[in-house]
């Protein structure tokens, strides 16, 4: 009787338990990914066959690990043409270069895409700032931050960008190498100048800080990239973030040592009057005393904040820098997640879809921007961003809509105002020992540096 019970017991927790998870396992497994292979399909979208598990995420790490690395996109591109779905191990990725689908999916404002989840490192990376927020916290955060980089306040700002890029030149010239070539030819590995220079600057015109602090922080934030980006190459197991492996211990220990050092900032700034409003962390901190919640922010929000600002706003534009003398971009691609079914143009998204908008191939699609498409030909500009291309929204580099980069006009002064002062000073040619290989870290780096041979136009 007793082991009647009992297995009747069991038989009812197989029923109860076991057989709903083996049922959700088949379905994420297998059932959703042949119905929405069959649904995108019937829209004219295919792509690369699923396969149990890793989806699609075996082919494209081949292609990573190449001995000739290829993005992913670009290849699929060239078989499945502007649209196609992909395998992100069991999550369904639209890979799009449609500008129109691109354009209806960032400007929505109805809140039917976010942003696509980021790996728990990455986020301790960028902080989890206004990047990563969605929804009342985001629109609270950015209308708190959107007045620091108005028009007026970046006027106020160039003059600082000026200071840092003739610190960096002073630096240049007192270790006076130039004398010692025969030509007064200096090489230089201008992504990493670039790299400082663009750190003092978001330092100095943010957060007010001295180059001293700005250089101790940047310097522990390429350490914290470094560990980040090792550990968000490894295959991820949910819960891996929370074990003090040594690799996570290291990350804990540079991110708390991030942390204090932008806290003795703040400390330093709740000082003074009206804590320097003028720049972004006096309004943060003026809104850190604010009694409207809607316009208020803790002091936590503000450290992740400024991770978040720091990180923005030096990587980007470093690069940007250093690709300009090579014509690239610094960002390959946006995503978005749909939240609900969605009805884009002639598309049906349904909700938990990825969508990939792939920049590196919109902004040199030979159809979108013509044959020169690979040329550097700023001429194309000369009517406007919307008359360069044959589609008005072909110009993706700072997204559109709501979500659009905060720090646009920052970033382009930024640019024009350090490359005029170097190319008043300096001749610039590529030095012999440059290998061409853009590689995805984050962002579209050089990966063997960019030396330049620098030549001083008057000693
Ligand atoms: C060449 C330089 C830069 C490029 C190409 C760039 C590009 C972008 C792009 C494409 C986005 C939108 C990402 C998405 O929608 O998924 C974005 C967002 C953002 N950018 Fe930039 N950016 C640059 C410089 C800067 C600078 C200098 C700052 C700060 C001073 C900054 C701060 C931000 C922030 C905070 C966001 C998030 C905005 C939000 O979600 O509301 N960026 N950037």
């Amino acid at each position: 009787m007793e082991f009647l019970s009992t297995s009747l017991f069991l038989l009812m927790e197989f029923l109860l338990v076991v057989v709903p998870k083996i049922w959700e396992c088949c379905r994420i497994l297998v059932w959703r990914p042949l119905m929405l292979s069959r649904r995108f399909k019937k829209q004219g979208i295919s792509g690369p066959k699923y396969s149990l598990f890793y989806g699609n995420m075996r082919e494209i790490r081949k292609m990573k690990i190449d001995p000739t690395p290829t993005i992913f996109s670009l290849a699929f591109f060239l078989i499945f043409r502007e649209t196609f779905l992909y395998w992100n191990g069991t999550e369904p990725t639209i890979c799009t270069s449609d500008p129109e689908l691109a354009k209806q999916i960032l400007s929505s404002k109805l809140g039917f895409s976010v942003r696509s989840k980021r790996r728990p490192e990455l986020l301790i990376f960028f902080g989890k700032g206004l990047s990563f927020s969605e929804g009342a916290d985001w629109v609270r955060h950015r209308r708190i931050l959107n007045p620091a980089l108005s028009t007026d306040r970046l006027k106020v700002m160039t003059k600082s960008m000026v200071d840092c890029t003739l610190r960096i030149f002073e630096e240049w010239r007192k270790q006076n190498k130039y004398e010692e070539t025969e030509q007064n030819v200096m090489k230089m590995e201008m992504k990493k100048e670039f790299y400082r220079l663009t750190a003092d600057i978001i330092a100095t015109t943010a957060f007010g800080s001295s180059y001293a602090e700005g250089n101790e922080i940047f310097r522990a934030h390429v350490e914290l990239r470094n560990c980040c980006v090792t550990s968000a190459t490894k295959v991820f197991i949910h819960g891996k973030q929370y074990l003090p492996t040594p690799l996570n211990l290291r990350i804990w220990k540079l991110d708390r040592k991030v942390k204090n050092m932008i806290r003795r900032i703040i400390d330093t700034r709740l000082k003074w009057k009206n804590h320097g409003d003028d720049d972004l962390l006096g309004i943060m901190l003026n809104a850190a005393t604010s009694e409207d919640p809607e316009k208020k922010l803790s002091i936590d929000e503000i450290i992740e904040e400024c991770k978040n600002f720091f990180i923005s706003g030096h990587g980007t534009t470093s690069i940007l820098l250093a690709w300009t003398t090579m014509l690239l971009r610094p960002i390959i691609q946006m995503s978005r997640v749909a939240t609900q079914d969605m009805n884009v143009g002639r598309v049906e998204i349904p909700k938990g879809t990825s969508i990939i908008f792939p920049l590196l191939k919109m902004h040199s699609d030979r159809d979108v921007w013509g044959d020169d498409a690979d040329k550097f030909n700023p001429l194309r500009f000369a009517n406007g961003v919307s008359q360069a291309a044959n589609n008005p929204n072909a110009l993706l580099a700072f997204s559109f809509g709501p979500r659009a980069c905060i720090g646009q006009h920052f970033a382009m002064m930024e640019a024009k105002t350090v490359l005029t002062m170097i190319l008043q000073r300096f001749r610039l040619n590529l030095s012999r020992e440059y290998k061409h290989a853009p590689m995805d870290y984050i962002s579209l780096h050089p990966q063997y540096g960019l030396p330049i041979m620098v030549k001083p136009l008057h000693i």
